[in-house]
């Protein structure tokens, strides 16, 4: 078994294991890729206050999110097509979630699908619902999601049209993968992830096929959220999902303060500060810079989380002290899973983990409830660099 000492060890391995289509899905950002890149590079820019002479055993990382106990305020975000990532890749993540106590949420977009990933775990995992136009479609995957035992929906807002990554284009994304000379060429040289996809037979969109009627292509996510995501989403739709769902809700792409303040007078049980990993509007400013916003703006009302761009625990205990209730990391765990399946999520939760801890307590905290601005130092440019 390799050393892994943090998260980019996980991602080499991850890019040798996985055909280059899947791998460069997963490493995209939309058109020039400057909010993806801001994403990661703005969490750099926050530092930690040092502080000794404290008391630094017992301490705790377990917290809660929309209610619901974790063994610490991390959770793992939908990743469309994980399944492609490694075969039976949602079955994987959720399963080490289960074993080390966070939350697991599920992709519309997966390949393993609800009653799937149900019949392999034993805990309750979240449900990620994307709004498509065939409502007869919404209203079964919100049944199926119940019938499952699902313990949250998580709404995503952001994308209803989708942010154009070029690989994507380039590499003629699909899943399964259409064969084409390059493509051909380049899995001659991931035999590892070919054997396991060979052996499982969940190798296509297993929410999708089968239970939504007249769906063109399939295959490809492009084609298909252009002729199917509803691009009247809105708020009287939102409430009409709550009221189909009638268990907890979580609202998934929130950047900006008014949307934050609708939010949280609509009740949801709890808001996602996100920019999709910076798949989706190309140009916006990191989730990292505009949480104290939000934070200033409804942290009183709604529980907060934030996603985009933790790639390790001193990230989420960023995010955290500058008023995120939780987090849910993405790529993070998704080359854990690409380097390693099931071990390889493990081992990217537990790098977190004890990332998370040792910072903590040489930031002088004890329990990370009580992380807080006490713990951080924010840019004096951030407050006025852009109004
Ligand atoms: C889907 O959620 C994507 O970002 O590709």
């Amino acid at each position: 078994m390799p050393v892994i000492t943090c998260i980019d060890d996980l991602k080499r391995m991850h890019r040798a294991h996985t055909p280059r289509m899947f791998y460069d899905y997963a490493e995209s950002g939309s058109y020039t890729e400057q909010t993806f890149r801001e994403n990661t590079t703005d969490f750099q820019k926050v530092r930690l206050r040092q502080k000794v002479a404290v008391d630094m055993s017992d301490r705790s990382l377990a917290s809660d999110m929309v209610g619901l106990p974790v063994s610490m305020p991390v959770g793992l975000a939908p990743v469309g097509m994980t399944g492609m990532q490694r075969a039976d890749g949602e079955i994987k993540a959720a399963r080490a979630a289960e074993a080390l106590g966070v939350p697991f949420c599920l992709s519309t977009m997966s390949i393993c699908s609800i009653e799937d990933v149900a019949e392999h775990t034993t805990k309750p995992f979240m449900f990620q619902l994307y709004v498509m136009r065939d409502e007869a479609f919404v209203e079964a995957i919100i049944g199926r999601a119940k019938a499952a035992g699902c313990s949250a929906l998580v709404l995503t807002l952001d994308l209803q049209i989708l942010g154009q990554r070029h690989k994507d284009l380039r590499n003629g994304l699909s899943a399964p993968p259409r064969m084409t000379p390059s493509t051909v060429l380049n899995l001659a040289t991931k035999w590892g992830w070919g054997a396991e996809m060979l052996r499982t037979k969940r190798r296509s969109f297993g929410n999708i096929v089968g239970h939504a009627k007249g769906v063109g292509d399939t295959s490809s996510l492009m084609s298909w959220t252009a002729e199917q995501f509803d691009l009247k989403l809105d708020w009287d739709k939102i409430a009409r999902i709550r009221d189909m769902w009638g268990g907890k809700l979580i609202l998934k792409g929130i950047l900006d303060a008014d949307d934050a303040r609708r939010a949280a007078d609509f009740g949801a049980d709890a808001i996602v500060v996100s920019n999709h990993g910076g798949r989706q509007l190309d140009g916006a400013l990191s989730s990292i810079r505009m949480l104290p916003e939000i934070v200033e703006a409804v942290g009183d009302q709604v529980e907060i989380h934030l996603d985009s761009g933790i790639r390790s625990g001193q990230d989420v205990l960023k995010a955290l002290a500058l008023g995120a209730h939780a987090t849910w990391i993405g790529r993070a765990w998704l080359h854990g899973l690409g380097a390693m399946g099931e071990a390889g999520v493990t081992a990217a939760l537990t790098v977190i983990r004890k990332e998370l801890d040792v910072t903590m307590a040489l930031c002088g905290e004890r329990d990370i409830r009580n992380v807080g601005r006490q713990n951080v130092l924010v840019p004096a440019e951030w407050s006025h660099d852009y109004v």
